[in-house]
């Protein structure tokens, strides 16, 4: 394996339900250390895409490669055991438990041996409480406190750092930042820039085109189905990538369209059409 050889690979990927074609050819890479934005406006297809990365989903046809070998993914646990975490956008944690069994769940320590084995409070305490202060979240230092009074961004910290620290090679998130607050939203996506450099390859899916590009390497924007364009950072503006996820309409003619309507309606704005 080279050190530049994709992680994890789509190649002709086609996903249908029933009669209903979803994902049309899709063809993707991400390498280790290199966070891969995949854009797309709502039912593009970003969920059906990261599903079948994350062994939820079969392809219909195609392939999916892993370090150079194709591979079939049986079942979320089997893409787990080869080190594929998927991170949804509140974090997929449970509120009403600490952020000790938070971390540890489906993994606990556990101390004594048989039937006296328990599980390893302290342990777990001390060693959630050191993972997420390494992301910067120096505001926890009480393992048994509840997720449930932590906030989004906090939230989505601590299932980062539950991936980075149980061996995930390709981290999957979506839309992380889609429910959080700007200065939240900034919070995750220095995380998502620490996964990077720690050598994950990162899939990070989004519709918001800053969100992206402030920690895209490499991005694809899905319009119905398909990859309608692929390209690497530096390549295209942030005026060209939001005309594009806007399937080819200019988003500057929509706006000054938009000021022309209000010079020429006294600064009233465009009625709702019932
Ligand atoms: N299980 C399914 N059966 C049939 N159609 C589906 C299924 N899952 C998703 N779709 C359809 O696929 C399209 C893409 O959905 P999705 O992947 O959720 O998009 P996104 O995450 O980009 O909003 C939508 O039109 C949706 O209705
Ligand atoms: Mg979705």
């Amino acid at each position: 394996m080279s050190d530049n050889e994709p992680v994890i690979e789509l190649r002709n990927v086609d996903k249908s339900f029933g009669p209903i074609d979803v994902l049309h050819e899709i063809s993707l890479k991400v390498r280790a250390g290199e966070v891969l934005c995949l854009l797309g406006d709502n039912g593009a297809g970003k969920s059906t895409l990261i599903k079948t990365l994350a062994g939820v989903y079969q392809p219909t046809s195609g392939d999916i490669v892993m370090d150079g070998e194709k591979t079939t993914l049986k079942g979320p646990r089997d893409a787990q055991s080869r080190g594929i975490a998927t991170v949804h956008q509140f974090g997929g944690t449970y509120p009403l438990m600490s952020i000790g069994r938070n971390f540890f769940m489906g993994m606990e320590p556990t101390k004594g041996i048989g039937p006296f084995k328990v599980f390893d409070r302290k342990k777990a305490n001390r060693i959630a409480v050191e993972e997420v202060q390494k992301m910067g979240i120096t505001r926890i230092t009480n393992g048994d406190r509840l997720v449930g009074g932590l906030s989004g961004g906090e939230r989505q910290s601590l299932a980062i750092a539950r991936a980075v620290y149980f061996g995930a090679r390709v981290l999957i998130l979506d839309e992380p930042t889609a429910a959080l607050g700007v200065k939240q939203a900034a919070h995750v996506l220095r995380i998502v820039n620490l996964a990077k450099r720690r050598g994950l390859a990162v899939i990070f899916i989004t519709h918001q085109v800053m969100h992206a590009m402030a920690v895209g390497d490499h991005f694809a924007v899905l319009i119905r189905g398909a990859i309608a364009a692929d390209f690497r950072k530096g390549e295209k503006t942030r005026e060209e990538i939001a005309d594009l996820m806007a399937g080819g309409e200019s988003m500057a003619d929509l706006e000054a369209n938009i000021d022309t309507y209000m010079e020429t309606h006294d600064g009233h704005p465009p009625q709702p059409v019932t």
